[in-house]
């Protein structure tokens, strides 16, 4: 079985090892449009070595924005930004991947650091939000959502077909579609969030017709040598769980069936009742299980932060890539430490740049 460091290749795309930079917000955008700490954060990380680095959630409308710093992808100013960091992201030896999401009933929230709750009605800085039913999340997020019409339905799957052209347009090579914690598609499976008593509510069928429609018709303009990826809720933790991990293991399959190529597997957070087990790597194997039963090459992610714990992940066949948030932001080099800790020199002056290479290779001879 392969390792951490040994190459995954996926489509057109291979990845020079398995260790995938998980998006992360930054909460530092204006009007959708990254900016120079974009620039040096997604630089950083592609130079830091990971096969894979994906963009934050990136709101494919005004209103599927979490807050008001988030990313967007639904104008053209928007797409020229990011096109340069992409190319350098590429040049750094990663494959550049995006999230593109739509934050439904979680959206028109402040920044994490202020308060992580939602705009105040009547604060100009707030939208109306919307979702499938009429149902706030709770919490901090109290806002009553408005009940998506049919129209906003198809105006919303066009909206992610449209950032998917200008990811396609822009160099992206690994598209993941964002179906999970609680946002508008992960609202739509849920049966927390979902009320709805028409063609998109009810039944399994049902629930996921959204997430099935969204990828069918974003599938017809992204390429078909690029990965297409989503990232799914898959588990609640809500006293639920094998009912919903059969139904999310259903969807996955019947996503894989409308080309989807690829799971990275998550949890659901649709209701703030959830007692989550955490701890190290504690969702890996629940991902086993999705890529087992779905046949699909997956991916996984929390409390995965020990170079054996993730090449063990990848060694013993638990998931194909292990996705890294936290340590990556804590050392983008994590790739180098962790090739390092393995013994696996080669790799480890593979993961970085020829000008740090050079002087740390020499070092190593001395
Ligand atoms: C600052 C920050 C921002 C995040 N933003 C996103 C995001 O944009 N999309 C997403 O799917 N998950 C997001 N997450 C979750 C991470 O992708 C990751 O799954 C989570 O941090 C668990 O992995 P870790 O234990 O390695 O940090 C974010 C996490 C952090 C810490």
């Amino acid at each position: 079985m392969p390792g951490l460091f040994d190459p995954f290749s996926l489509k057109n795309v291979t990845l020079r090892n398995r260790i995938v930079t998980s998006p992360m917000c930054q909460y530092s955008a204006q009007d959708g449009v990254a900016n120079e700490w974009h620039r040096a954060h997604l630089a950083g990380l592609a130079r830091g070595g990971a096969g894979l680095v994906v963009i934050e959630a990136t709101g494919v409308s005004p209103e599927g924005r979490i807050t008001p710093a988030c990313l967007g992808l639904w104008n053209d100013t928007q797409a020229e930004a990011l096109a340069p960091i992409v190319a350098e992201m590429r040049k750094a030896g990663a494959v550049a991947g995006i999230q593109i999401g739509h934050a439904g009933r979680k959206a028109s929230a402040n920044l994490p650091w202020e308060g992580d709750d939602h705009i105040p009605a009547g604060d100009p800085s707030g939208w109306e939000t919307i979702a499938p039913s009429a149902v706030a999340q709770g919490g901090g997020l109290g806002r009553v959502p408005r009940a998506m019409t049919l129209a906003d339905i198809e105006r919303v799957r066009g909206d992610f077909v449209a950032a998917a052209e200008r990811a396609r347009d822009i160099g992206i090579q690994w598209l993941k579609l964002h179906f999970a914690h609680g946002y508008l598609a992960q609202s739509f499976l849920s049966r927390h969030a979902n009320k709805r008593d028409d063609a998109y509510g009810g039944s399994f069928e049902n629930r996921a017709r959204f997430l099935i429609e969204t990828l069918v018709a974003v599938r017809k303009v992204w390429p078909e040598d690029r990965p297409l990826s989503a990232r799914l809720g898959v588990i609640e933790y809500d006293g639920q769980d094998e009912e919903t991990l059969v139904e999310a293991i259903e969807l996955v399959k019947r996503l894989k069936a409308e080309g989807l190529d690829f799971i990275d597997v998550s949890i659901g957070f649709s209701t703030n009742e959830a007692k989550i087990p955490w701890g190290p790597a504690f969702l890996a194997p629940v991902a086993e299980r999705v890529r087992r039963e779905s046949g699909l090459p997956a991916s996984t992610s929390w409390y995965i932060s020990q170079p054996e714990q993730a090449d063990a992940l990848v060694r013993e066949g638990k998931v194909d890539l292990v996705t890294l948030g936290r340590p990556l932001l804590a050392d983008p080099h994590w790739p180098y430490a962790a090739a390092k800790a393995l013994g696996i020199e080669d790799a480890a002056w593979k993961t970085l740049p020829a000008p740090y290479a050079h002087w740390l290779s020499r070092y190593r001879a001395a």
